[in-house]
């Protein structure tokens, strides 16, 4: 099955899309991106995600030259020209555009953007009825003043995949400089101590997930006590469950990190909650544009 590709309007496959290599967004990572889901084939909460890429765009000073409705429409032509049988994965990047070998955006002509439609993966069902293990990752840390602007610099993605891979775990937590924990390679994490919900907050260095979003307000209505902000990484071995979140992967129970099992190594009853909650959400919330 091709991937999808639209360049400022024009929809192709990945195949025969091209990019200029003197895009900044090429030469230094120099663009921003969002990552959305479908569910039955339409674009999930488009405004959460949207108002995310702004403040990316922002912390980055690049304008976005489009209004939102643009990349909306875009984005669902893209997704019917792709006309997958089953839900997508849909990458958005706006990017700084062709310029001079150097680092300096003002040499760089318009911004464009580019949408990318593939199929969504099917997650194995004994991924969330048995858990899955996470590392914690020692060749990156996450920090710097960009932690929390999605943007094309991602080479910590890279590296923590690359333990992820030699360690044969789902995924791995990254720290911060400073020995925190932060946020999964590409997911937000979750400790549960009693009915306390603890999870690394804005200064770990996370990404303010739309998933996270969601789950924290469920978890609230559920009577737990949602404590964000700075976790040395022996918290994990303190607490009786633990869960990660991302829109491709919703909620998913982590049952072991480093080898070690999370309370008594399967998904607990707080993260059952919480999955049927978000669930529940979910279907409310796909009439949210
Ligand atoms: C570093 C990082 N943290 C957390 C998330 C989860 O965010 P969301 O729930 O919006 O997918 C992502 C998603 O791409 C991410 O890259």
């Amino acid at each position: 099955m091709h991937i999808f590709v639209n360049i400022n309007g024009n929809i192709t496959t990945a195949e025969n899309a091209r990019l200029p290599v003197l895009d900044h967004g090429f030469l230094f990572g120099d663009n921003v991106y969002e990552a959305f889901r479908t569910y039955d084939r339409k674009v999930f909460l488009f405004s959460r995600h949207f108002r995310r890429l702004q403040h990316s765009a922002q912390g980055i000073h690049l304008t976005l030259p489009w209004p939102p409705d643009r990349y909306r429409e875009e984005i669902a032509r893209t997704i019917q020209a792709a006309d997958f049988p089953g839900e997508c994965k849909v990458r958005l990047i706006v990017t700084r555009g062709v310029g001079d070998i150097i680092a300096d955006a003002d040499t760089c002509s318009d911004p464009a953007f580019v949408i990318l439609v593939a199929p969504l993966p099917d997650f194995p069902a004994r991924m969330y009825k048995e858990g899955v293990e996470m590392m914690v990752a020692s060749s990156v840390a996450r920090g710097g003043m960009v932690a929390d602007f999605k943007t094309g610099n991602l080479m910590h993605q890279v590296l923590a995949t690359r333990e992820v891979k030699a360690r044969g775990v789902h995924d791995a937590i990254l720290l911060t400089i400073d020995g925190y924990l932060s946020d999964g390679i590409a997911c937000n994490i979750y400790m549960i101590q009693g009915s306390t919900l603890k999870t690394p907050g804005y200064d770990a260095s996370i990404i303010e997930g739309i998933t996270k979003g969601v789950v924290l307000d469920k978890a609230r209505a559920l009577g737990m006590e949602v404590v964000q902000g700075l976790f040395r990484p022996e918290e994990i071995h303190r607490s009786n469950e633990m869960f990660l979140t991302s829109t491709y992967r919703e909620v998913v129970p982590v049952v072991r990190v480093d080898g070690k099992p999370i309370g008594d190594g399967k998904p607990g009853p707080w993260t059952h909650r919480i999955f049927d909650a978000y669930h529940k959400a979910v279907a409310e919330l796909k009439l949210e544009d």
